[in-house]
């Protein structure tokens, strides 16, 4: 069965071919009916990802509700539940925990959820598929992980290697999976490709060689290119031969892999090695504009472009825009190379950069959490990157570009139900906001006191909002200074003070920003306060 790519809700969308697995799709099914989680195991480019992929689509269509969960571009374990909650579309609930809430909310309806990716985090996603299995009932998991997760009741199911030829007939290998993936991915590269009784015995040694791995597979087949399959199959030999005798005795399967990057690896030219080795500085997907901004090599997209020929890159499109992705176990050989490269520090600087920059210069676009749908998509797609900026951002101690990324991301992660991030990143930084200029650090206070309302920690509202107005009060901006007004007036009891502090922030806000979202803002917490003293004239006349 090679089915075309079709997208599908929840799923990352598949732009390649999809080869065999027939039985076991129809395993990892029938576990799933009689196992409330399982968990697809095997080393990395065992196809787990994908395998878990096409069982979901089989699946999902029996739950009332689904979420695939990407873990691998999490780093921090106290996040694995809002994610999991925020991409279900559940809030935390004030005074709830995002596993309580997804427990209370999850009963309600028969629900799959797939957790992609999980060897990194592996307590952290134990922990939390063990309570949503015991919090409700109705709840299925389908995890992926190079290791299982530990947790009572779970079915690890080790993934398969590909079927390999049977023989080396050109039919014997095109009845074997291996030898179909080989022949779908040698065609992406070149479409004249085929396979005849001269080049099946080649093909279908490198499937065997490459113990019918299917990241091992694409990788030696998108050399076609340029190399036949019987010049594939005796460099493979030699360099794992080179290999074992540089010391690395055998070649157990686990290291199959290993051994086939490097052996791909050693044939890029030194620019595409360049690039790869950074590229590994992205967390999920990235944008060509950010390559070109943040790696310092030449001709960027026709590099990017071989190397997705070369099957170390994956391209895919989301909202009729390309996208590069690294799957994780390159992303993972990539950052060691990076290291060995002296590179790593340079590189995680110039992407944190990038990316706060790149929120910041839209910040107030994201004001009230509403922003275009173009802007929101992004805002999505760069999560990772996000992260990833600030956790460099707090690991090296730069608190100003800590407190920036958190101001300006603020209304995004309360759009996508992120509070718990917020919160945390936000104490995080607020710890060290001293040194940070007054203008950064009063955004940041803001950002909290808003955050704190969401969370239900409403005696951080008022401290938090009252220093953001002490700090912006000089720093000639004008919109935020308004949006601190209207939270400190929120968060003061005296019904005078308030107004007063209502007065001042959308007096503010028309002057500086006229039908903005702000002036918007101050005007409804003005109009509730009013409401509140049973002022309706007043209210209405707002
Ligand atoms: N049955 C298949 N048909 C076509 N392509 C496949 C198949 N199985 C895996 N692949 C491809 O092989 C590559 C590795 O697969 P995948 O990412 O699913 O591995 P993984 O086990 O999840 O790896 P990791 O441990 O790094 O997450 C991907 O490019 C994937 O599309
Ligand atoms: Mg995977």
């Amino acid at each position: 069965m090679e089915t075309a790519p079709a997208p599908r809700a929840g799923c990352p969308v598949q732009l390649t071919t999809f080869i065999g697995r027939e039985r076991e799709i129809a395993a990892v099914d029938d576990l799933l009916q009689s196992t409330r989680l399982v968990t697809l195991t095997g080393v990395g480019g065992a196809g787990k990802t994908r395998l878990a992929a096409e069982v979901a689509a089989r699946v999902t269509p029996r739950f009332e509700a689904s979420a695939w969960v990407d873990l691998a571009s999490l780093s921090d374990p106290a996040l694995v539940a809002e994610l999991v909650a925020a991409t279900l579309g559940y809030r935390e609930e004030a005074g709830r925990s995002a596993v309580q809430t997804m427990v209370h909310r999850l009963c309600e309806c028969d629900t799959f959820v797939i957790l992609d990716n999980c060897e990194h985090l592996v307590d952290a996603c134990a922990e939390v598929a063990e309570t949503l299995l015991k919090g409700c009932p109705s709840v299925r998991i389908l995890a992926t992980s190079r290791e299982a997760l530990g947790v009572p009741g779970e079915q690890a199911w080790l993934v398969p290697p590909l079927s390999l030829p049977a023989g080396v007939a050109a039919a014997e290998v095109l009845s074997s999976e291996a030898g179909r993936l080989f022949l779908e991915r040698a065609r992406a590269v070149r479409p004249a490709f085929s396979l005849d009784d001269a080049s099946a015995p080649a093909v279908a040694q490198i499937c065997r060689r490459l113990d019918g791995i299917p990241l091992a597979i694409e990788l030696a087949a998108a050399r076609v290119g340029v190399l036949a399959p019987q010049q594939i199959a005796a460099r493979l030999d030699d360099s794992f031969k080179l290999l074992i005798s540089s010391g690395r005795s055998t070649v157990p399967r686990h290291r199959t892999l290993r051994e086939t990057i490097d052996w791909s690896h050693a044939l890029l030219d030194p620019a595409e090695a360049a690039l790869f080795r950074r590229l590994s500085v992205f967390a999920g997907t990235f944008s060509l504009d950010a390559v070109e901004a943040i790696c310092p090599d030449a001709g960027v997209l026709d590099v990017l472009s071989s190397l997705v020929d070369k099957s170390l890159v994956v391209m895919e499109t989301v909202g009729g825009e390309a996208r590069y992705r690294l799957l994780e176990t390159l992303r993972q050989y990539g950052h060691d190379r990076l290291t060995a490269a002296d590179e790593v520090a340079d590189l995680r600087r110039r992407h944190a950069q990038f990316f706060t920059e790149l929120v910041a210069a839209r910040e107030r676009e994201m004001f009230g959490g509403a922003g275009e749908r173009e802007l929101t998509a992004r805002l999505v797609a760069e999560e990772g990157n996000f992260r990833a900026a600030g956790d460099w951002a707090h690991e090296t101690g730069d608190h100003t570009t800590s407190l920036r990324l958190c101001a300006a991301l603020h209304w995004h992660w309360y759009a996508r139900g992120h509070f718990r991030e917020g919160w945390k990143r936000l104490q995080e930084a607020l710890a060290h906001a001293d040194g940070v200029p007054p203008l950064h650090a009063g955004k940041a206070y803001v950002a909290a006191a808003m955050t704190a309302r969401l969370i239900g920690a409403l005696d951080q509202v008022a401290p938090n909002a009252a220093r953001a107005v002490a700090l912006l009060r000089d720093q000639n901006d004008a919109w935020h200074l308004s949006y601190a007004l209207v939270f400190l007036g929120v968060s003061t009891p005296d019904p005078a003070a308030a107004e007063r502090l209502f007065i001042e922030a959308t007096g503010l806000a028309r002057a500086h920003a006229p039908g903005s979202v702000l002036l918007a803002f101050g005007l409804f917490w003005h109009g509730v306060l009013a409401l509140n003293q049973r002022d309706l004239d007043g209210a209405e006349r707002l």
